[in-house]
């Protein structure tokens, strides 16, 4: 048989590097070397293969396929014992958590055992990176790069399917507007627009043009719906959301990554409106099914089916079996339940159904053809942990890192008579945090932290580097921050390193207070006492309430857990060597308080006045306004933006939006256009403003650069009363800027046929 490869960007990295020398080679299967070709998207009616294949199958052979298992090998005996012997008698059809060629290798073996030989499929929570770790998916977002997040997915697919993945459980797609929620981290934060924008990149990214080829993963577009907007920022807890704020908010990145063709969904935990995801035949049917034409695979979330019945629609373990397959849940991951589903007309007519969609995603990855495909040792060796991959995970985390504060100056750094940094607090050499939560194969030992980062890059210059801990990241302990103040008191610069450790973000890690935990805040307050030049770096996973530390430190980074280059990117941006340019992907807000708090939230029918007035939406203690709002961070040039014109004529679409930004400083830096529009009057409550487009350039000083923004009708249709994607004739204010608080330009007037005309204030 012959292995065909697409030559995307990272393979053709790959083969200059020597790389993917060994094809795999086909073990004898039921199928042989006749197997049909792999490339499928959906089931096809006249798949005369899988039919035949179904047509064979026994009861409980189609509820195996349907199960999904945790193949952790490191697991207590028993368990090992026992799945091994479900997977020889075809109970299971696809393992999760479990990677590296050689032990999926034992359990693909196991499979090809089983009467039907039916091959088993691996699936792991590919994140962001597999074993080279890059940025969390919201410092990925905050690049405002979809270029770069696909980059990262599709260096992340190769190096994941070389380890014997085939399925990852991501992008997660969920808009977030609660930084409490400690999920956000996983996200493109809180912008419908910016949401399906990275959601397509990152679908694209991990499975690349055809899901055989062996450097692609299936992606899951995951947690269908309204998981992000849990009550209170509690993971898991109900989320209270209306059908049309689903729909405008929640859905779009969901709708996105079909769009890119994404091979599998996974319903989210929590209720809403009285049903959770899992037996939602709204969300599953309706929506995914029905609207969208969705014809791959739904995935349960780990022991959701089970769930059912602590949410209290099913009794017992058959009735929420019976409740998710009929919603639409095609695999049950770790409930086990569905191998022991009654057998009924129904659950068999839903069973049927949902085994076509699985066998053919294995079809779709190429594992009928060869079970193997992804099981080559040598490639492994080779691929993972690639050079190449790191220069790009270091690239990356460096345009995710976003400058909120720069107001003296003093980034890029200028070391002219600096001969020693101190770099002080609790995230500094924290190399496990500088990876975030949620990756499970990415090893401290491999990480760059900033401490390391810092000493070796700057030591390479002569300059010494001292360090202090000053603090625990969590903990209450200010028993070393004095020590930590002396060292800030020698040096003639101080990088203070604050921010979350990385348990304190991700699944479940909800958090109440978003300040600097433990004793960072007084550790900050004592360092910059000493009246040093310092640099406050935040390694954080959400965005934090910085009211107390924008106060005292007039330069303020945030690096996010970037990653296993997290030390040598934040070494290039402190020196210049990358441009700073990242955005807010989520409002920073001033206090736990205000949250929510986005930016495009509805107007209200009274709205904010000038200075404090009674009787308006606003607090009687703070204002209403973030401290740093959706799409901000600054540049370390001088930009300055044209006005900008609508380029395209009336009576057509679509209608262009064009302007320059110039560089009028003295530095090659980044900037963001950013276009924002506001439907005046409509027939619902329209948000604020809306993001409609963005793109990030890098400027040399003196240089100025076009951008163009083009706006299809479809852009601007909204969901109106009767849940339906409408398009209503009406003036925009329009706002092109460096972020969401951009000043309006022009109105415009836009008719059924585009552009009527534009009228200036
Ligand atoms: C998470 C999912 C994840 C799954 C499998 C669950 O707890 O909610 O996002 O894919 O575990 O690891």
């Amino acid at each position: 048989m012959s292995i065909r490869f697409s030559l995307s960007k990272s393979l053709v990295a790959g083969l200059a590097f020597g790389l993917f020398v060994q094809p795999v080679v086909a073990q004898e299967t039921e199928w042989g070397s006749d197997a049909p070709p792999a490339i499928r998207k959906t089931f096809q009616k006249d798949d005369v293969f899988l039919k035949d294949l179904l047509a064979k199958m026994t009861w409980e052979e189609k509820c195996g396929q349907l199960t999904q298992y945790a193949g952790e090998l490191t697991g207590p005996q028993p368990i090992k014992k026992e799945l091994f012997s479900r997977i020889g008698t075809g109970e299971i059809g696809s393992v999760l958590s479990i990677s590296g060629v050689e032990r999926c290798r034992k359990m693909q073996d196991e499979a090809l055992k089983s009467r039907l030989k039916i091959p088993l499929v691996f699936a792991f929570d590919v994140i962001h990176g597999y074993r080279t770790v890059y940025p969390i998916p919201i410092s990925e977002a905050a690049s405002f790069d979809p270029a770069l997040a696909q980059e990262a997915a599709r260096v992340a697919a190769t190096e994941a399917s070389a380890a014997g993945i085939n399925w990852t459980f991501a992008p997660m797609v969920d808009l977030a507007r609660d930084p409490r929620w400690g999920r956000v981290i996983e996200g493109a934060g809180e912008d419908p627009y910016m949401g399906s924008v990275f959601a397509k990149a990152r679908v694209r990214g991990f499975q690349g043009e055809d899901l055989s080829q062996p450097d692609t993963l299936a992606a899951c577009a995951k947690h269908l719906g309204g998981y992000g907007a849990a009550e209170g920022g509690r993971d898991y807890d109900t989320s209270e959301i209306s059908e049309m704020t689903l729909r405008e908010s929640y859905m779009p990145p969901f709708e996105a990554a079909m769009e890119a063709g994404v091979a599998t969904v996974m319903p989210s935990f929590q209720e809403t409106a009285g049903r959770p995801s899992h037996a939602n035949t709204f969300l599953l049917q309706d929506l995914l099914r029905e609207e969208w034409g969705f014809p791959g695979v739904v995935v349960s979330d780990y022991g959701a089916i089970e769930e059912l019945l602590a949410h209290r629609i099913a009794g017992d373990r058959n009735s929420a079996g019976k409740l998710a397959l009929e919603a639409g849940v095609d695999i049950d991951m770790m409930s086990d339940i569905f191998r022991t589903l009654p057998r009924t007309p129904e659950t068999e007519k839903a069973v049927d159904e949902a085994v076509l969609r699985v066998l053919t995603l294995k079809k779709d990855l190429g594992l009928f053809e060869d079970p193997y495909r992804y099981l080559d040792v040598e490639r492994e060796s080779q691929v993972v942990m690639n050079p190449e991959y790191r220069r790009g995970a270091r690239a990356a985390a460096a345009k995710g890192a976003v400058l909120l504060e720069n107001r003296d100056s003093l980034l890029p750094l200028d070391l002219n008579g600096v001969k020693q940094i101190a770099v002080i607090g609790p995230l500094a050499a924290d190399a496990r945090s500088a990876l975030g939560e949620w990756n499970l194969v990415g090893r401290a030992e491999d990480t760059v932290s900033p401490l390391m980062g810092l000493q070796k890059n700057f030591e390479n210059r002569g300059i010494k580097v001292v360090h202090s801990e000053g603090c625990p990241s969590w903990e209450s302990d200010p028993s070393g921050i004095s020590k930590a103040a002396q060292l800030a008191a020698e040096s003639d610069l101080v990088i203070l390193v604050l921010g979350e450790p990385y348990d304190a973000t991700g699944e479940s890690r909800n958090r109440t207070q978003i300040g600097l935990p433990g004793s960072q805040q007084d550790l900050l307050e004592a360092v910059v006492a000493k009246g040093k030049p310092t640099v406050t770096v935040l390694a954080n996973g959400r965005p934090l309430a910085l009211t107390e530390v924008k106060d005292l430190t007039p330069t303020l980074l945030v690096l996010w857990h970037a990653g296993i280059e997290s030390g040598n990117a934040l070494y290039d941006l402190l020196v210049g060597d990358a441009p700073i340019g990242g955005k807010l992907p989520m409002t920073f807000p001033r206090s736990v308080g205000q949250i929510p708090l986005y930016y495009n939230r509805k107007t209200s029918g009274r709205p904010p006045a000038e200075g404090v007035e009674k009787y308006r939406v606003d607090y009687h203690d703070s204002p209403l306004t973030p401290l740093y709002p959706f799409g901000y961070g600054l540049t370390t040039s001088a930009m300055k933006f044209s006005t900008p014109v609508v380029s395209s004529k009336p009576g057509e679409w679509p209608i262009v939006i064009e302007g320059d930004i110039s560089n009028t400083g003295s530095r090659t830096a980044d900037e963001v256009p950013q276009l924002y529009l506001s439907d005046e009057v409509r027939s619902v409550t329209p948000p604020r403003k809306e993001l409609k487009g963005f793109e990030r350039f890098t400027l040399e000083p003196g240089q100025t650069q076009k951008y163009r923004f083009v706006i299809e009708k479809d852009d601007l249709r909204f969901v109106g009363l009767d849940m339906k994607r409408t398009f209503e004739p009406g003036w925009y204010t329009v706002a092109v800027g460096a972020d969401s608080d951009a000043a309006a330009n022009f109105r415009m007037e836009v008719g059924e046929d585009g552009l009527v005309g534009v009228s200036r204030p």
